[in-house]
C-alpha cells in the first residue's frame, strides 16, 4: 500500500477505497468536490472542498474564500458549517474534505478542528478526506476527535 500521511504521521490502517464506502459517504464526498469548484483562492491556489451532513440527512457545502487581507479568508470547513448552523442545523453527523496534495490527504487546520468540535456533541462524528484526481479514489475515515483530542471546551455549564 502507499505511505499515506496525515500532517507528517504515518498512516495506512485508516485509508479506503472509495468505492467501498457507504452510498452516503460517497455522496458527501462527490458534494465536496463539487463545492471545491466554487473556491475563491487567488493567493494560495489551492481549493478546498467540504461537506457537512446533518442529522436530518441535509447536506452543507462550503469551499475555502481567501481575502487579500489574508488573515480574513475562511476555509472550507468553516464555510460548510457556518452554512449550516445558520440555518438552524448544528447537529453534524459527517464531514468530508476534498482537497489535491500529491503526498497525502488535506485534513482541516487546527482553527476548523475546533470549530467542528463544538458541535460533535461529545459523541464525536466521522471524517473523510479525499484527493479528487487520485484514481482510484482513495479516503482517508478518521474523526473529528481523532484529529483534536482533548480540544478546548467551556467546562462551567455554557
Ligand atoms: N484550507 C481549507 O479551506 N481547508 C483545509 O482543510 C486546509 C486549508 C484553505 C485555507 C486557504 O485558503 C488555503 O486552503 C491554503 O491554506
Amino acid at each position: 500500500m502507499t505511505q499515506v500521511f496525515i500532517n507528517g504521521a504515518r498512516d495506512e490502517l485508516n485509508v479506503q477505497e472509495h468505492d467501498s464506502l457507504d452510498a452516503s459517504v460517497q455522496e458527501l464526498i462527490r458534494a465536496a468536490a463539487e463545492a471545491r469548484k466554487q473556491a475563491y483562492c487567488p493567493y494560495s491556489n489551492f481549493a478546498v472542498g467540504a461537506a457537512l451532513r446533518t442529522s436530518d440527512g441535509s447536506i452543507y457545502t462550503g469551499c475555502n474564500i481567501e481575502n487579500g487581507a489574508y488573515a480574513a479568508s475562511i476555509c472550507a470547513e468553516r464555510t460548510a458549517a457556518v452554512k449550516a448552523i445558520s440555518e438552524g442545523k448544528r447537529d453534524f453527523v459527517a464531514c468530508a474534505v476534498v482537497a489535491q496534495q500529491d503526498n497525502g490527504f488535506t485534513t482541516p487546520c487546527g482553527v476548523c478542528r475546533q470549530f467542528l468540535s463544538e458541535f460533535v456533541n461529545g459523541k464525536d462524528i466521522p471524517l473523510y478526506a479525499a484527493q479528487p484526481t487520485n484514481l482510484p479514489l482513495r479516503v482517508l475515515c478518521t474523526s473529528v476527535l481523532q484529529l483534536l483530542p482533548n480540544g478546548f471546551r467551556f467546562l462551567n455549564g455554557k
